[in-house]
């Protein structure tokens, strides 16, 4: 499905990533994690296609075709969708308008409501809501995932859906993750939260813009929390 091979991307002068090779299956979740600062969002950003983003070496294939050169919106049409770690605003747009673009064909009201239960928020109070400086960052956040569902894309990549979820709300974002999986999606999470990296099927661990470890979840995740601290870079880097 996903297929990364040896990607560096410099910026700026500054290599911000180094050689990276990651893949994810089908209908997978794989999950990235891996301290501040370490690359995670700008490995999203070189998979979406954004502008700055394109890699000095290294290939990036998809559904198996090579969208290296691809733009943002053939990535998008190809299927590829990305939440932001921090979502945009958009003054004078609604939820309802802001769900209904991200819909392929015609968009029913009982569509919004799913995809707006599945984020916990009740259509009567939010659907006729700006997207912009009067929702919560949180509720923000919901909205940017639930536009996600909409998309139903072929891979989902979700830059930290944890940040800004009060504690008791990531078993939602859990849930929006299996219904992804269960609609046919590959989900890439970038995530802090132990909670979410135990339901992925595989992880990486990043670090100064290197995987530096990939295996199972717990292996991954324990390496993470316990190894990182003082930090094994360098050992891990020569193994
Ligand atoms: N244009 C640039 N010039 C120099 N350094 C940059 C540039 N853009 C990003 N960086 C650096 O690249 C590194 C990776 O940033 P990135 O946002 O990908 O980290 P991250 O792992 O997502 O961190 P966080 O957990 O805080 O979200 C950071 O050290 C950042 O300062
Ligand atoms: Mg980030």
């Amino acid at each position: 499905m996903l297929d990364i091979q040896r990607i560096t991307l410099i910026r700026d002068g500054k290599e911000i990533l180094h050689e990276i090779t990651l893949s994810v299956g089908e209908g997978n979740i794989h999950c990235i994690v891996g301290p501040n600062g370490s690359g995670k969002s700008s490995l999203a950003y070189t998979i979406m296609g954004c502008s700055g983003y394109l890699p000095s070496s290294g290939t990036i294939e998809f559904n198996g075709q090579d969208v290296t050169h691809l733009s943002l919106s053939q990535r998008a049409a190809a299927g590829i969708t990305l939440a932001w770690q921090e979502p945009a605003r958009f003054e004078g747009l609604s939820v309802k308008d802001y769900l209904s673009i991200c819909q392929k064909g015609r968009v029913d009201d009982k569509g919004l409501a799913r995809v707006l239960a599945l984020v916990n928020m009740s259509p009567k109070r939010y659907l006729e809501r700006e997207v912009g400086e009067s929702l919560s960052g949180g509720e923000r956040k919901r909205v940017e995932l639930a536009s996600i569902v909409m998309m139903h894309p072929k891979l989902a990549i979700l830059d930290e859906p944890d940040s800004g979820i009060d504690v008791i709300s990531i078993k939602d974002i859990i849930s929006l993750m299996q219904v992804l999986k269960e609609e046919g999606a590959s989900v890439l999470v970038i995530t802090h939260r132990p909670e979410i990296v135990n339901i992925g099927d595989s992880a990486s661990l990043i670090c100064d813009g290197r995987i530096v470890l990939s295996g199972s979840t717990s292996q991954v995740s324990d390496h993470y929390l316990e190894r990182c601290r003082p930090c094994e870079v360098e050992t891990v880097h020569g193994t």
